[in-house]
């Protein structure tokens, strides 16, 4: 298993995740955080961490579209391990529905 970032992360993207996860396994989109699926050890650390409540275990159903992304985005976006602002308006999208659809952007983040 591993734990999966959804789209509950799009424009809040708080950073609290990267900065307790041991094995350094996030990478940055432009609106997002995604998990490298094989590099997560599965230890559970960032999932309360996350003030969205973005991050879940795979084991929860309903997940395929979500571990499908964090898997093919985590070989192109860059790695991030240090937190950095979040976006000055993510409070507006915290909760928002339909974020995917409104607001997701494959365009790469900064990283470290
Ligand atoms: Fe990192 Fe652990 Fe979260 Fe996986 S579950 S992304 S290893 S903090
Ligand atoms: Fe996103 Fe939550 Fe991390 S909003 S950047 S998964 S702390």
């Amino acid at each position: 298993m591993t734990y999966v970032v959804t789209d509950a992360c799009i424009r809040c993207k708080y950073m609290d995740c990267v900065e307790v996860c041991p094995v350094d396994c996030f990478y940055e989109g432009e609106n997002m955080l995604v998990i490298h699926p094989d590099e997560c050890i599965d230890c559970g650390v960032c999932e309360p961490e996350c003030p969205a409540d973005a991050i879940k275990a795979d084991t929860e159903p309903g997940l395929e579209k979500w571990l499908k992304l964090n898997k093919d985005f985590a070989v192109t976006w860059p790695n991030i391990t240090i937190k950095r602002d979040p976006p000055p308006d993510a409070k507006d999208f915290d909760g928002v529905a339909g974020k995917f659809e409104a607001h997701f952007s494959a365009k790469p983040g900064k990283g470290d």
